[in-house]
């Protein structure tokens, strides 16, 4: 849902500071990313952003990756310089600017993440710190694995599947919940039978995927809203393409006027 919102804020934003620009949304099947990718080498587009399911594998498909995007292994913005097609990553930047704008520090704070595909790579590997704790939960452990991996012992990270008894055991002493998954937390810890108050000790719970219909858990952890984030980063995105500070407040309103209402 939250991609369909993209066009909103950039298009808006262009036209109100008069630039000559455009935000096309283009669905792109998974056999297709290549061809989508010759496509825009061939129109000339100045950049594009990447969702999933094809963050990771537009890695092979640009010429050059920033280090960031590197490191975490998943692009989400790409940009054209010169010739050359320069991948990007703003999710993990997007979501600390996101957490920070709620006041909450994670520099020294145990976070449990659910979920390890790309958004979850880039979080995970921004929110990591020299003194907080990491631990990943993730359906398929493999993948799991992996995303902990990319710390490679940078600050604590752990792992595990993400079952009823590993969620319940790591619940307590985390401060901040992040479900980098497309699935809204209240619906993940119904499956898994786990009342929502089990939460009550998390200071802050970020669900990445927006879902307008989320209702306020009946606990006391305050909400990051997935809108700040898709905020932030579209901020980053606009700040790679055309090199020069985003109009953050004109990009916030921009959204906020379409969907009538503010999220904080
Ligand atoms: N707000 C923002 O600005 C923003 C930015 C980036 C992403 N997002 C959102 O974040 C979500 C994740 O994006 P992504 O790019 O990381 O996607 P992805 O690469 O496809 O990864 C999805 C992850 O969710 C897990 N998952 C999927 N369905 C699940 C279910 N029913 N129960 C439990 N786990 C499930 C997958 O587990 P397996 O590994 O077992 O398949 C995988 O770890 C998407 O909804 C995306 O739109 C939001």
């Amino acid at each position: 849902m939250e991609h369909s919102l993209s066009p909103v804020i950039f298009n808006s934003t262009f036209q109100k500071l008069s630039l000559n620009r455009s935000y096309l949304p283009v669905d792109v099947r998974k056999n297709q990313l290549k061809n989508a990718v010759d496509a825009a080498r061939t129109l000339g587009f100045d950049g594009f952003n990447v969702t999933m399911p094809h963050k990771t594998s537009i890695l092979e498909l640009v010429d050059r990756l920033d280090d960031v995007a590197k490191k975490g292994g998943t692009v989400n913005t790409v940009a054209r310089v010169g010739q050359r097609l320069v991948g990007y990553s703003t999710d993990g930047e997007g979501a600390l600017r996101a957490i920070k704008s709620y006041g909450f520090e994670p520099g020294d704070k145990n976070i449990l993440v659910i979920g390890a595909g790309g958004a979850a790579r880039a979080v995970v590997h921004r929110l990591s710190a020299r003194h907080n704790s990491i631990r990943i939960l993730n359906r398929s452990l493999d993948k799991a694995k992996r995303v902990a991996e990319i710390l490679n012992g940078r600050g604590g990270a752990s792992y595990g599947r993400l079952t009823r008894k590993n969620l319940l055991a790591s619940i307590p002493g985390a401060s901040l919940l992040v479900n980098a998954t497309p699935v809204q937390t209240e619906k993940i810890l119904s499956k898994l039978a786990i009342p929502p108050q089990n939460l009550r000790e998390i200071d802050w719970v970020f669900d990445l995927a927006y879902d307008e219909f989320s209702d306020p858990l009946p606990i006391k952890s305050g909400r990051i809203s997935p809108l700040e984030m898709l905020v932030h980063q579209a901020a980053l995105s606009f700040e790679i393409w055309l090199r020069k500070p985003a109009p953050l407040a004109l990009m916030r309103s921009s959204l906020t006027d379409h969907l009538g209402r503010d999220w904080k």
